[in-house]
């Protein structure tokens, strides 16, 4: 059997996955969001809601470590058979009887469930609309059977209303706070009682509900009432019995059920909705519930929804020899770069409750920049916003009260330079650099003088040899060793370098050319001081530890290479052609594994004081040799400018969601998006996907693929063409929106070369060099045929 079949497979344009059975090896999940609301959902309608932020706004329950053992609670729909008294779930969960028929269709921006049990058909599909802060559950029942059929359907959530610790450590007590009834056809819920990190003690400033498009016969709001003593979620007493116990869920721990009875002929079919949401006030749910309980509001949402997303997979499309590349960058990986931006890596079935990453969200940006600058631009000037006025930024913040994290990371500057760089490139826009933004602590700059300022901070906190302080810690967050902070990190050193190359094209054309100078001469000396001193011989080290001395050289007993080093001094054109083939051929002999490239190796097996956390998770775990997807995109990267197109694809195709997910039961988490990690040869889990869906690895993975590998990518004076491909694609194409004007780039590649461009043409004419005219208007058929 193929088993990359045992429990799904993509449907034939690519836009769904089709779940075929509901005991998938772990839960497999969407993000339902449009930014504000948020629903994690599982393909059996597992998970939970909440509004901005998941810490202190959660509206539903989720549980972690049970979210991915049982993937309970969730949102649920049961169904009662009234003439046999039995009873079974729409979802599968939380009953879990075996269905005659199941399917879960994962698509872009809802699932959609449906089975057949016992002849009665229900398909319920979950969304959350562009703009409303509600979930809609959309509910079809059909009596396929030849007899009338008395069926009751009851929903079912738990609510937790507010802060989400709090829930899990006190619920009994935080449970007196609760406000929950039943009134005019809807559940209205909210919390007497809500402490935030910026005030305490005061009510919940919202209102949560959970009404619907048809009159319902009775209610739950207390869970004991609803579930019963010494039972669970699978054997309910109210649906047992098939009577609702109408009660109020105030000073108790509550839930939402609505109850529905149906009469079906034969053959017949009904169908209403559910929805549930939030607002900030009573009157606020009113007004919004008598419109979005219309059926003709689901279905124009629902509409809105599918044309957004055809939309925006439209605005970049590429065709190549490999149906696989094809699907993961057209749909899958596009739809995951999406979701990051706007979740900035809050939350997941494996993150509890974080906050807004400031050096996440710099990266997440770039997966969505060539597709919605308005949406990078937004993102962009959130990140300028949480910058000081000194040039460092805050780590992290809490979306909701803007609570802000500071720490001493030392690259979370960089990805701001970055960013920056990128979206100048993108857009063409040197104004945007004029534009103005405060600072989070005091007074504004320009935005090229955020940049600068975010440049300089790391340069001022240097080690005498001139090399980045490691301090909190790097992009390795659990490099987080060396407390006297003397420590350096080779990482951030070509980070600022690569971030020099970028900014000094950009200097120029802005008048700055003294400035660039400048930073061309701190160029040259860190190529000349990392060279020199932070060679080992046979690749470059990583960092250095307070003491001074070198982590990541042979001279180690542990994590003797690490990737990132590696990588980074090829994409920082430190390292020179030669010096960086002899790197990738110790990372090649060194690192890789059949799944992708480790982070380090040999992992690390105890306390290491000059390195912290990553010498303490257990060996083959998260940073500590695990396969860590998102350097792997770096590595393609550095592969490509090096002009080896085999091995750039050949690590796509080995760290690919497509291909790990052929072995799912290895493989575990989703087939349809990249995890952070997979466990490392070291660990008993050798080959295991985990942390899926909040990854930097989206938006990486998503730039390798186009500006390296296809090698589109903008510069700044246009769009230049640079592919580096497998030798046999003979003939690929990609369709890149740049600055106003559409690109229908065909290459062609009749002389089998990796990397080449030998002949260029725009609308028929020959253009020199490799970089297409900044015409910012109209459609344009381009060719290209590639040769040395
Ligand atoms: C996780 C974090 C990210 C960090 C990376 C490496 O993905 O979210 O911020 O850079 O791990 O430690």
């Amino acid at each position: 059997m193929d088993k990359s079949a045992k429990y799904g497979y993509f449907s034939p344009d690519g836009k769904e996955y089709i779940v075929t059975r509901p005991d998938t090896p772990r839960p497999w999940i969407n993000y339902l969001t449009n930014g504000k609301f948020t629903s994690l959902c599982s393909a059996t309608g597992g998970g939970f809601s909440f509004y901005i932020d998941p810490g202190f706004n959660r509206i539903t329950r989720g549980i972690p470590g049970e979210l991915n053992l049982n993937d309970r609670p969730g949102r649920y729909l049961y169904v009662r058979d009234n003439d046999s008294g039995e009873y079974w779930s729409a979802n599968w969960q939380p009953v879990m009887k075996t269905a005659d028929f199941w399917e879960a269709r994962i698509g872009l921006g809802y699932n959609k469930i449906t089975s057949i049990y016992n002849k009665i058909q229900t398909e319920v599909t979950y969304f959350v609309p562009l703009e409303d802060n509600l979930e809609v559950w959309d509910v079809k029942v059909k009596n396929l059977s030849e007899k009338p059929r008395n069926i009751t359907i009851f929903s079912y959530v738990e609510w937790v209303l507010g802060g989400f610790s709090k829930d899990l450590a006190d619920r009994n007590f935080d449970s007196f706070f609760n406000d929950v009834y039943f009134k005019n056809n809807t559940i209205y819920a909210t919390k007497r009682r809500w402490d935030n990190p910026v005030k305490r003690g005061i009510t919940w400033p919202y209102w949560a509900y959970m009404g619907g498009s048809t009159k319902f016969d009775c209610y739950d709001c207390v869970k004991s009432d609803f579930i019963g003593e010494y039972r669970y979620l699978s054997n309910p007493i109210v649906v047992e019995k098939g009577f609702c116990q109408n009660g109020y869920g105030e000073s108790e721990e509550a839930i939402g059920s609505l109850a529905k009875i149906l009469e079906l002929a034969p053959g017949e079919e009904t169908s209403f909705h559910f929805v549930l949401g939030i607002e900030d006030s009573l009157e606020a749910v009113n007004k919004k519930l008598k419109v979005v309980t219309e059926r003709s509001w689901v279905q124009e949402n629902f509409k809105k929804l599918e044309s957004f997303w055809s939309n925006y997979l439209d605005q970049l499309t590429v065709k190549t020899p490999s149906p696989e590349f094809n699907l993961s960058v057209n749909v899958w990986n596009k739809y995951q770069t999406w979701i990051t931006a706007q979740m900035g890596e809050m939350i997941s079935y494996f993150i509890g409750s974080g906050s807004w990453g400031f050096r996440d969200e710099n990266q997440h940006l770039l997966g969505v920049l060539p597709i919605d600058a308005n949406l990078a631009k937004e993102k962009l000037l959130e990140l300028l916003e949480h910058q000081n006025k000194e040039g460092n930024a805050a780590h992290a913040w809490n979306p909701l009260t803007n609570e802000v994290y500071q720490t001493e990371h030392s690259d979370d500057t960089q990805w701001l330079v970055l960013s920056v760089c990128t979206f100048v490139r993108e857009t063409g826009d040197l104004e945007f650099l004029n534009e103005k933004v405060k600072y989070l602590d005091e007074g504004e700059g320009t935005i090229l003088e955020h940049t600068l300022k975010a440049l300089d901070y790391t340069l001022y906190h240097v080690s005498p040899n001139g090399i980045p302080l490691r301090l909190t810690a790097d992009w390795n967050d659990a490099l987080a060793g060396g407390h006297l902070g003397r420590g350096e990190s080779i990482m951030v050193a070509c980070q600022v370098a690569a971030n020099i190359l970028d900014i000094i094209p950009i200097l120029e054309k802005v008048n700055k050319k003294d400035k660039a100078r400048v930073y061309l001469n701190i160029y040259e000396h860190l190529k000349k001081t990392i060279n020199e001193q932070y060679w080992d011989g046979d690749w470059y080290v990583r960092a250095t530890d307070d003491d001074g001395n070198m982590l990541g050289t042979k001279h180690n007993k542990e994590g003797k290479i690490h990737i990132n080093s590696q990588t980074w001094t090829i994409m920082s054109s430190l390292a020179s052609i030669d010096r960086g083939e002899t790197a990738m051929n110790a990372l090649w002999k060194n690192l890789m594994t059949e799944y992708g490239s480790l982070n380090l190796t040999p992992a690390y097996t105890k306390l290491n004081a000059g390195l912290g956390i990553v010498s303490q998770f257990a060996p083959g775990t998260k940073e500590n040799a695990a396969i860590f997807y998102h350097p792997n995109a770096w590595l393609i990267i550095a592969e490509c400018l090096l002009g080896d197109g085999e091995k750039a694809f050949d690590v796509w195709q080995r760290t690919s969601f497509l291909t790990r997910s052929k072995d799912p039961d290895l493989w575990l988490v989703e087939p349809y998006v990249y995890p952070e990690f997979s466990y490392g040869p070291e660990s008993p889990h050798f080959g295991r996907g985990s942390y899926s869906w909040m990854t930097g690895s989206a938006a990486w993975f998503f730039r390798a693929c186009i500006d390296y590998i296809l090698g589109v990518r903008p510069a700044l004076e246009g769009l230049k063409i640079d592919p580096c491909v497998p030798k046999e694609w003979a003939n690929f194409e990609i369709k890149r929106n740049f600055r106003g004007a559409t690109f229908n780039i065909k290459i062609k590649n009749p002389h089998q070369v990796n990397r080449g461009v030998k002949k260029l043409f725009m609308d028929g004419k020959e253009i020199a060099g490799q970089i297409l005219p900044d015409v910012r208007k109209g459609s344009h058929e381009v060719e290209v045929e590639m040769g040395t």
